[in-house]
């Protein structure tokens, strides 16, 4: 009979059918975690009457194990601190593979360790000038403070505390009137516009997307099954006529008025009233994407659509991924009053699953005055961020740069119109040398012909620090291939 090769996870198994003893099996799991790192020297483990009640085995059984590992070096026993993995193990990477096939699993089950964003990546707030210190004593203070109804599941359409702290902030900063009962909170954009999908779309819907526009929006829309219909952009924001002419009876249509994503413009007045005249008319929805709308450097921030909408029909998206940061992971929606009911169930099946915890310390940081606060000072700081990025280009291509430096937003489109590649070629060239420009074509359909590249200027340090990386980036896109 031919023995079957067990493999790594069958070793890990304990079966009390098997001939291997309890113990053995016991030892050779910790052995194959600490052999593929999942288990790190300095890591401690449980006790062994805590892993014996786990297992349902008898405590004399986990110490045999335990015994063996200490014995062949790879436990370290502390007395009464308990058991770790022996500090002075070689870590998995150095130690010694014994085949070509373990090493190839074990890159395989490498995780990418999260690194932080490279220089001029698009979309992020300024890292370094977050209230982290602040940040720390309102988690802490909120920590300290928790109660058994906070250990509970929360609502899944959002803590009350922070539904009713963003109704009251786009009231006031926004020019949006709604009830905290209609605003949902989500993990974040995405997590809104499938929330949206769920509620209100069938398979086979067609959904106007900005042409150029954002791609995820496409990409969440398609995988819920609807039909996206790519409607140009001018200077005056969606071409609302050509959207008709395309697919007037289209049941959405997702827009970023305030600052079109990645052109910047604004839609004019009259595109919007033609946009929300041509929703009441068909019947549709529109989904405000005002993902970055607060950041404007001349004048203050424009009002919402929303805030236009005498019919209903828009659906409000907001994202703290920009004002705040992107690691929190929230954003929300506010629906309109008719459709709180449907946006309730929807939410409850798809649990928003955001922490009680995180959104409670938005809601604080909202309600005391501190996002405000916030938000004024991060655009004095963007607007001399912007500043310091397009004065280090203009030094260091002179006329060979065409700056779209835009009347908001959190990045500038550079056009390099003489060189003759493509701006994916020079995206390329950029990201070999480290920094994170991106082309702006790749952001259109076949029919969208506007090339350049998309930098985001947040993190830009000093003007030194600016200057640093517009020679940086010369030097990448003058070196071929
Ligand atoms: C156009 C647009 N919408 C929304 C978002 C926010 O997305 P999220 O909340 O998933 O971070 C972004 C972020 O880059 C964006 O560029």
């Amino acid at each position: 009979m031919t023995q079957k090769k067990k493999s790594p996870t069958a070793l890990l198994a304990i079966d009390r059918a098997m001939s291997t003893p309890l113990h053995r099996q016991i030892y050779e799991r910790f052995r194959t975690a600490i052999e593929q790192g999942l288990l790190r020297p300095g890591d401690r483990v449980a006790s062994a009457r805590s892993l014996a009640s786990e297992l349902g085995v008898a405590r004399g059984t986990v110490e045999a194990a335990y015994n063996q590992l200490a014995g062949e070096g790879y436990f370290s026993p502390q007395g009464q601190a308990g058991t770790v993995v022996s500090p002075s193990l070689p870590s998995p990477r150095s130690a010694r593979r014994t085949s070509r096939q373990a090493e190839a699993r074990a890159a395989e089950q490498e995780l990418a360790a999260p690194a932080p964003p490279p220089p001029l990546q698009l979309g992020i707030p300024a890292l370094d000038a977050f209230p982290r210190k602040l940040w720390a004593r309102l988690v802490s203070r909120r920590a300290r403070a928790t109660t058994a109804a906070d250990m509970f599941y929360g609502d899944p359409s959002g803590h009350p505390l922070l539904r009713t702290a963003i109704a009251a902030y786009l009231r006031v900063s926004r020019g949006v009137a709604c009830h905290p009962s209609q605003v949902f909170v989500t993990g974040g954009y995405r997590a809104s516009l499938a929330l949206i999908s769920h509620a209100l779309l069938a398979r086979d819907d067609r959904v106007w997307v900005e042409d150029p526009g954002y791609p995820p929006t496409q990409e969440v829309l398609r995988s819920a099954g609807q039909r996206t219909v790519p409607v140009p952009v001018d200077e005056e924001g969606l071409v609302v006529a050509r959207g008709m002419r395309k697919a007037a009876k289209a049941k959405m249509a997702v827009v970023t008025p305030s600052h079109q994503a990645p052109l910047g413009v604004s839609m004019s007045l009259a595109r919007r009233l033609q946009l929300l005249d041509w929703a009441s008319q068909a019947k549709a929805w529109i989904v405000e994407d005002d993902y970055d709308g607060e950041y404007r450097y001349a004048g203050p921030p424009l009002p919402a659509l929303k805030s236009l909408d005498r019919h209903d029909r828009v659906l409000y998206a907001g994202s703290f991924s920009k004002v705040l940061y992107p690691g929190l992971a929230l954003g929300y929606v506010v629906v309109p009053d008719a459709l709180r009911g449907a946006f309730g169930e929807a939410a409850r099946t798809g649990s928003n699953g955001c922490p009680q915890l995180t959104q409670a310390v938005v809601a604080d940081f909202m309600h005391e005055g501190h996002f405000s606060r916030h938000l004024k000072k991060m655009r004095l700081l963007y607007a001399r961020r912007r500043h310091m990025l397009a004065a280090a280009l203009l030094k260091a291509f002179g006329n060979e740069v065409r700056i779209d430096l835009q009347g908001g937003g959190m990045h500038l489109i550079a056009r390099f119109d003489r060189r003759r590649e493509g701006d994916e070629e020079l995206a390329r060239r950029a990201q070999r040398a480290g920094l994170n420009c991106q082309p702006l074509s790749a952001r259109g359909t076949a029919s969208f012909r506007d090339a350049g590249l998309l930098m985001g200027f947040t993190n830009i340090g000093s003007a030194i620090h600016a200057q640093q990386l517009a020679t940086m980036l010369r030097t990448a896109l003058d070196r071929k291939p």
